[in-house]
Parts: C-alpha cells; structure tokens; sequence
C-alpha cells in the first residue's frame, strides 16, 4: 500500500508536481487545497488521484490519513504552512526557496527535527542528469583545478512582473526578484558543485518593469569560493528576443565544462580544444526541467516510504538562501560581503 498525498497551491508549478504523484506507483491518492477554485477544477480533471479538494488547506491538514503535504504557494507562505503541516504530523515537500528569512528557514528544519519528521526542500535542479554527471566529472578531476564558472540565466518573466498584484518578484510575497526566484537554482547547484562560497558581491536592479512593489528583474553577481575558484551569474527575466536560456560553463586547469539546458547533447568536455559530448540519463522527450522536477518528488516519495536519507538536505537550502540574502545586501550597500559559516 502507498501513501497519500496532500499538494497545497495548484498553481503553475504544480502541475510538475501533480505528473509525478499521479505517476508514481507508491502513492495512492492526492488532496488537493487551494483557494483559487478554478486551480482545483483544472487539477482535478487532468489528475484522477486527485479526489479530495479543500479552498481551507488547515481543513486537509486534518485528515490523519494524508502521511505528506507538498507545498507549492507563493515564497512568503511557505514558513506557514510548512509548520502548520509539520505540526499536524505530516511530512513536508517544499517548493524551492526554503523560505523568505533563515529564522524562518531555522524554524521549519527545528521544528521538522523536533517532531520527527521529514522536510524536502525542492531543489529540483540538483536531480537533473546534466547536474549529476557535471558533479561526477568535477569530483574525478576531469578538468584538473577548476578556476572560473559562467552562469546566464534569460527568460521573459515581464508580464508577471509587471503585474503589481500578482506576488511574483514583489518583495513582501517572493522577498526579492529574478536573483532570488531563478537565481536561487544557481545558488544550491553552485554550492554543491564548489562548497559555501566566502563572499558575493551582486548587483539586483529593476530595469524595465515598472511596479514599485516589484524587486530586480536583472541582476550580476560574483562568487567567491574557496580554493580560488570564482563564479559569475547574469540574471534576466526581461529577454523577450529569445525563449528561456540557461548556460553554465566552468572552467579548470585540464579542460571545461559547457552544459546546455536541453534535452539532447547537455554536456561538453573539452580538453585540448577537442569537444565531446558526454552522455547522462536524460531522456531525450522530456524537458530537464519536468524531468528533475519529477525525479525530485520520486526521490522525496521513496524516501518517505522507505525512510532512506535524501540526496538533498533542507539545511543545504537554507545555505542557498543565505547567499541569496547576501547578494541583496551587496546590491544594498554597494560593497562586497563576506559569508561567515
Ligand atoms: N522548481 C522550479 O523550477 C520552480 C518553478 C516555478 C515556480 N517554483 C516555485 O513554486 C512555488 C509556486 O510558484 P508557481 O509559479 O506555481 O505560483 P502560482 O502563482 O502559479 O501558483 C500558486 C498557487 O498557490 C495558490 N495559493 C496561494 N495562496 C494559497 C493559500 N493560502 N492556500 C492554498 N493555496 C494558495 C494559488 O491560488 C495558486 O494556485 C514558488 O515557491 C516558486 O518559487 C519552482
């Protein structure tokens, strides 16, 4: 017997979410909670585990039978409802950043800890194939010393951001813009890839989307990690010449590194100016995105079920977001931090 499931937010990301669940054979049913009843209608009809439905989710909370709840709102309500599902003796999924403030990101790993139970913070990207054999090549020293990385992440997010209402890049519903949206992936795949960087210094600026409540919609940061090994990420959610790109190139002493977010060819060793596509596990019909997506709350399923640790730790996220936070106080004040772990 499997478990059942409860998702909170059946918004845009959910449906990844709600694939996965519906697919995977170890859960059984799903509940679905959100207040917009057209979101529900919608999940309803293309999921048919999804049998239950609340507008209240303290309502789905009370159903002893659901072992886990996914939570896929808005940034600021995740610490809420995080907590809310862990005291009600649920394990908890959780949609990527881990939270708005690390008291927050402090309160839910406490908490999750002190009751005995399970927190998964969404980190999907950390299970794209791609990723995992970048790690591997790093690891095995097939690029020698690595001493600079390359990040550009572009999309067109204009349309929501210019929308004063809606709470994505708005400061008090996401806390923060495309660096903490976007760039927040950026973050956790670096500090797997190159430990916990000990400065950043960025620059998040609002440059053609026009809401005063809305935060940066391109931003510039620099990286520095440890054993000299320095990172860049450029940021954008206002490329409309173009559809989402995301490239990363690292390079080292031996060779680089070029990944492509597509779903054939992703990796490129080079060495001696001779390219060679480096095979991983991404099926060629899939998006790596849905694909980590769903690879991501398999994994976090099996570990439920299973007990088994997680590839991926909630304090992992809780780094990410520390970096996050610093790289808006460097935009702030103008200067370089320096990371204290
Ligand atoms: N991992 C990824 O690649 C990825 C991609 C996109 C979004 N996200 C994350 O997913 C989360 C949701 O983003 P989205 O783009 O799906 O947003 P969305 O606006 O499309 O969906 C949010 C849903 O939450 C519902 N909701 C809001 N308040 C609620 C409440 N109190 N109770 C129940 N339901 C409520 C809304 O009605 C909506 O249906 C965010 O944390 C975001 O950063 C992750």
């Amino acid at each position: 017997m499997g478990i059942k499931v409860g998702l909170i937010g059946a918004g845009s990301i959910a449906q990844g979410h709600l694939n996965a669940l519906q697919q995977n054979k170890n859960v059984d049913e799903i509940s679905i909670a959100d207040t917009n009843e057209a979101a529900i209608k919608r999940a309803q009809q293309a999921f048919p585990k999804a049998k239950k439905a609340y507008a209240d989710y303290r309502e789905m909370l009370k159903d002893l039978s659901i072992k886990a709840v996914d939570i896929c709102v808005p940034h600021w309500l995740h610490h809420r409802l995080a907590i809310d599902s862990l005291k009600a003796g649920k394990d908890v999924i959780c949609e990527k950043p881990i939270a708005m403030t690390l008291k927050e990101a402090d309160d839910m790993i406490g908490t999750a800890k002190k009751l005995g139970r399970r927190l998964f913070i969404e980190m999907n990207q950390r299970f794209m194939p791609y990723h995992k054999e970048t790690k591997k090549l790093l690891d095995s020293g097939a690029i020698g010393k690595p001493f600079l990385v390359v990040y550009c992440v572009t999309g067109n997010c204009i349309n929501e951001m210019n929308d004063p209402n809606y709470w994505k890049a708005s400061w008090e519903k996401a806390g923060g813009g495309v660096m903490i949206d976007t760039g927040y992936h950026v973050i956790y795949t670096m500090l797997h890839f190159f430990g916990r960087p000990i400065a950043v210094t960025g620059t998040a600026r609002k440059l053609l989307v026009k809401p005063a409540n809305k935060a940066d919609d391109n931003t510039a940061v620099i990286f520095e990690f440890e054993n000299n090994v320095l990172g860049s990420a450029a940021l954008s959610y206002t490329v409309t010449s173009e559809g989402w790109m995301e490239t990363r190139n690292i390079y080292g002493t031996d060779g680089s590194i070029h990944i492509k977010d597509t779903s054939t060819d992703q990796l490129t060793l080079i060495k001696a100016n001779q390219p060679k596509v480096i095979p991983t596990e991404q099926p060629v019909d899939v998006h790596p995105h849905s694909y980590s997506l769903m690879c991501a709350v398999n994994h976090f399923v099996d570990c439920i079920i299973t007990g088994k640790e997680c590839e991926v730790k909630p304090e992992e996220a809780k780094d990410a977001l520390k970096v996050a936070l610093a790289i808006y106080e460097s935009s702030n004040k103008g200067k370089r931090i320096l990371l204290k772990w």
